[in-house]
């Protein structure tokens, strides 16, 4: 008497028991690399790109910065030391508007949030979702300027998003940050340009031994 099995085994090699194994897995991987391939290369280069919510009153940081000649941590204190760059409280605008245009509907806003200690409902421009790192010092100290992922903030009556924010954008400088180091000093300068960026951006590099991650744990954690 012969049962199932052995018959099997007597028609097909052994090996064949194995096979619907194999082929679940595999296509279980393959599938799973075609979907991180797809998603890779083709996510989105253009999230919320250009997006300009509309804020409580008009601020303008074409003034401030290009007109005023502020620099960007007169309200962005945090930004070098912090991982988050924070907005500004209103006490620091009111170190001018106590005097400066005390009659415009807009500062009158301003002196209302102040009196009451509400603050301002600045609407927020960049948005990561909340299973990604990103820390603000890192990349300041490093030598990444502002303009590199804000654009000209310094031009804008009304700050938009000019970069995608998407992974492959990040991974894309991380890969080659050369092309985007400066000598620290510049970092808020946004309109400064290096004669030979490539050079000084390599020389940057080597100095400091800049080596962002790669690995997911880099961002992901
Ligand atoms: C006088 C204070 C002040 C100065 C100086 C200033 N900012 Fe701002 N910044 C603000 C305020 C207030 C907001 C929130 C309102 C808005 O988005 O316009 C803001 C918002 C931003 C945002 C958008 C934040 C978000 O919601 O995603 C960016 C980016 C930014 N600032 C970059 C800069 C850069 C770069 C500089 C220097 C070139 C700079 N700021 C100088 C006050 C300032
Ligand atoms: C260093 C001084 C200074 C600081 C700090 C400052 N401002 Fe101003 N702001 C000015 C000056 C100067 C003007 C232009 C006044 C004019 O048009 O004559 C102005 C104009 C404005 C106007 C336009 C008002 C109108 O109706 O024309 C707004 C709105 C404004 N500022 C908001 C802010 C906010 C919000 C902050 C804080 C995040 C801030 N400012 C911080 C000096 C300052
Ligand atoms: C390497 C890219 C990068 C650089 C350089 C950078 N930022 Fe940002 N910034 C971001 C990203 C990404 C976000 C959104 C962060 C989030 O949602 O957690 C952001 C958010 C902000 C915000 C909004 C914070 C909030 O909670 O509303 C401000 C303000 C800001 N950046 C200011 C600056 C200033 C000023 C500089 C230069 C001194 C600067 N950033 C340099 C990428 C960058
Ligand atoms: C324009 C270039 C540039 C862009 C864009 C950029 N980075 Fe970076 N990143 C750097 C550099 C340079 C460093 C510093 C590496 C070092 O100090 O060795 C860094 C460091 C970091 C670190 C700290 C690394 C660590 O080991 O703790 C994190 C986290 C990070 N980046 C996340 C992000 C995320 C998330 C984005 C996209 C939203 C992003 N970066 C976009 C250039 C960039
Ligand atoms: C330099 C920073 C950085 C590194 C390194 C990185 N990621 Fe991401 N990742 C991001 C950012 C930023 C987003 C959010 C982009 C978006 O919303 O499209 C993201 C989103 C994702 C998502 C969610 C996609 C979606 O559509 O919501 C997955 C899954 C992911 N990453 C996996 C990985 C894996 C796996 C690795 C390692 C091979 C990795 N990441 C390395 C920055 C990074």
């Amino acid at each position: 008497m012969q049962n199932d099995e052995q018959v099997s085994n007597y028609v097909f090699p052994k090996w064949v028991n194995k096979l619907p194994m194999v082929i679940l897995t595999g296509t279980a991987l393959v599938l799973s690399f075609v979907i991180f391939v797809f998603w890779y290369w083709f996510s989105p280069k253009h999230l919320d790109v250009g997006y300009s919510p509309k804020q409580p009153i008009p601020y303008s940081h074409k003034l401030h910065v290009s007109e005023l000649g502020l620099d960007c941590r007169y309200c962005h204190t945090q930004v070098e030391n912090s991982s988050h760059s924070n907005i500004p409280s209103t006490d620091t605008c009111m170190n001018c508007h106590t005097q400066i245009k005390t009659k415009s509907p807009h500062i009158m806003k301003l002196k209302e949030s102040y009196i009451s200690n509400k603050p301002m409902q600045w609407v927020k421009v960049h948005k990561l979702p909340d299973h990604v790192y990103f820390n603000h010092s890192r990349h300041i100290n490093a030598g990444v300027s502002c303009y590199s992922c804000h654009g000209r903030v310094d031009q804008m009556e009304v700050v938009h998003q000019v970069q995608p924010l998407s992974m492959s954008w990040c991974l894309e400088c991380h890969r080659a940050p050369e092309n985007h180091l400066r000598p620290k000093e510049f970092v808020t300068k946004l309109d400064w340009k290096a004669d030979n960026q490539a050079e000084i951006g390599r020389q940057i590099k080597e100095a400091y031994k800049i080596h962002p991650g790669e690995d997911c744990n880099t961002c992901h954690r």
